[in-house]
């Protein structure tokens, strides 16, 4: 018998930079983690996920793998990861690891293998090596370009001195993507799973889970002016190649002769649900990010929109819908939801950027989306310090900034560093409570001590207090599980659905939506306004 709970699990994004440092470092690590897990249980999640922690030269914050089958010394140890292990399924908690299949660190030893040999050699078709166009290879093989911003391909000196070959790089120079047709590659990535499922994970989130394949042409490729930077218009040469597929067919297969029920969730950053949908077809993936609603804006239509097309889209695969508002790589969502002009996804907001928005007024917007997200059906994941109503931070010094967007086009984009600074804990702790030292690898505001999290626990009206009230009512009351009929008949500026006997009602305008007499309301994102519920708030009610 199956519980299959990762249909309606609740899913906490550990970032471990940045969540607890234990040796003082200025950098979070896995003893970090495990000493500050009690607090997640009280929280009320179900899942841990940690972003990477394996061996990695940290170019691009660990999504630069040298070793995927050991700890980075920054982070610990693999004991410290089997302790961290033990204790979040001794809190009830799963844990779930990041993957990163569609590229490794340039200081991966296959790669550096790859650099010595030669031409047409075993070690070069691990990765995507080509010859240059041009009489003398001097061009790249197409025009594509990196996420990060710039070419995507680099050139390399062959071991005689001679410039050479180019490799492509989907992200950073020192990320260069692995060649799925490779026999080697696909071997390795088993080996790794089962390195990690027989250390006792509970799955993990696929890192690019839509890049892995490339078109075999490698046509050029110009995406539109307005693409997110992980997005675009389809077709893409490099997302979502057919191919792609069967590596998680297999990897399923995989999953499933392990006990327990592990999970793979994918990073398929695809520009609609209908796409997304595709990795959770009944034999491949368990749970897909809908990055989709990431990037709604706070609208009640758009919202309806992406809603009934999520459900649509991933319950006609028969897979659970997923729902997110804030990750380690946007704009965090107590600020994004009230920013006044457009930022995309990746590029970041810092001192000059336009339209500086207004924190209480984005906070409050924050909670009203978040009590929406939390009664959606499905599985919902939370991203650290969003459970304080933490903003982005918004002018970090430049000599602070590591992201490699940030290098790559000189300052242009500021990247994703605004939303990864160290979490508070204590206010009157160094570092509020992150470092006992009080280094911290991003600085942290001067004002975060009223966000930490010793001032907000037990305190009425406090968003963690808030945040933990709706994640025990969402179990108790069933909500995730139940069908969601929408609410017709009130104002167009709600947005009002059924979940179970919670109705849930969020205003998004200026008038006031007021509630049957009778009315019950179990919780609200804000204070009610004489019994109604005032603008940029949500309230779950019973009795509408
Ligand atoms: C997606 C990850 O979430 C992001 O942080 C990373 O930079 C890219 N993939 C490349 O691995």
């Amino acid at each position: 018998m199956t519980s299959e709970w990762w249909r309606s699990a609740v899913i906490y994004q550990i970032y471990p930079r940045s969540f607890g440092d234990a040796s003082g470092d200025g950098v979070g690590d896995l003893p970090g983690i495990t000493r500050r897990l009690a607090s997640l249980s009280e929280l009320g999640v179900d899942v841990v996920w940690l972003s990477p922690f394996m061996t990695s030269p940290q170019k691009d914050a660990g999504y630069d793998v040298a070793d995927y089958c050991d700890v980075d010394p920054l982070f610990g140890t693999l004991d410290d990861f089997d302790t961290m292990l033990a204790r979040a399924h001794e809190l009830g908690l799963r844990v779930i690891v990041d993957l990163v299949p569609n590229h490794s660190s340039d200081q991966h030893v296959w790669f550096q293998e790859a650099l010595a040999a030669d031409p047409g050699s075993r070690a070069r078709s691990r990765y995507m090596f080509r010859d240059g166009k041009g009489d003398d290879g001097s061009e790249p093989p197409n025009n594509w370009q990196s996420i990060f911003g710039g070419p995507a391909w680099k050139r390399v000196t062959e071991s005689d001195g001679s410039p050479g070959q180019w490799y492509l790089h989907l992200f950073d120079e020192s990320q260069p993507d692995f060649d799925w047709a490779s026999e080697d590659v696909q071997e390795e990535f088993r080996r790794i799973l089962r390195f990690w499922l027989d250390r006792g994970v509970d799955g993990f989130r696929v890192d690019v889970a839509h890049g892995l394949v490339k078109h075999d042409e490698l046509p050029d490729y110009t995406p539109p002016e307005d693409a997110d930077s992980m997005g675009g218009i389809e077709p893409v040469p490099y997302w979502g190649q057919e191919g792609v597929h069967e590596v998680y067919r297999d990897w399923r297969k995989l999953l499933e002769s392990y006990d327990g029920e592990r999970v793979l969730c994918a990073e398929a950053w695809m520009p609609t649900v209908d796409e997304i949908a595709l990795w959770v077809r009944p034999d491949e993936m368990h749970q897909a990010f809908n990055f989709e609603y990431v990037m709604s804006e706070w609208d009640p239509a758009v919202l309806r929109r992406v809603i009934t097309e999520s459900l649509r889209a991933f319950h006609g695969v028969g897979a659970p819908a997923t729902w997110v508002l804030s990750n380690h790589d946007v704009i965090r969502h107590a600020t994004r939801l009230s920013l006044a002009s457009d930022f995309p996804q990746g590029h970041g907001i810092g001192p000059n950027s336009p339209g500086r928005p207004d924190q209480a007024a984005g906070l409050r917007r924050a909670r009203a989306a978040t009590a929406v997200m939390l009664a959606l059906p499905g599985s919902a994941y939370l991203y650290q310090g969003e459970e304080l109503g933490l903003p982005e931070v918004i002018d970090l010094p430049d000599e602070a900034r590591q992201d490699p967007t940030w290098f790559r086009l000189e300052g242009e984009r500021y990247g994703r560093d605004g939303c990864r600074v160290p979490i508070p804990w204590e206010s009157d702790q160094p570092a509020y409570g992150f470092s006992e030292t009080g280094e911290s690898w991003l600085p942290q505001p001067d004002d975060w001590a009223a966000f930490a999290r010793d001032q907000q626990i037990g305190r009425d009206g406090s968003t963690l207090e808030f945040y933990r009230r709706l994640l025990r009512l969402r179990r108790e009351l069933g909500v995730a599980t139940s069908d969601l009929e929408w609410i017709e008949g009130l104002p167009e500026h709600t947005l009002a659905f059924r979940a179970g006997d919670v109705a849930v009602i969020a205003n998004f305008g200026q008038d006031p939506v007021a509630l049957p007499e009778d009315a019950e309301v179990l919780i609200a994102s804000g204070a009610l306004d004489d019994g109604r519920i005032p603008y940029d708030t949500t309230a779950w009610v019973r009795g509408v």
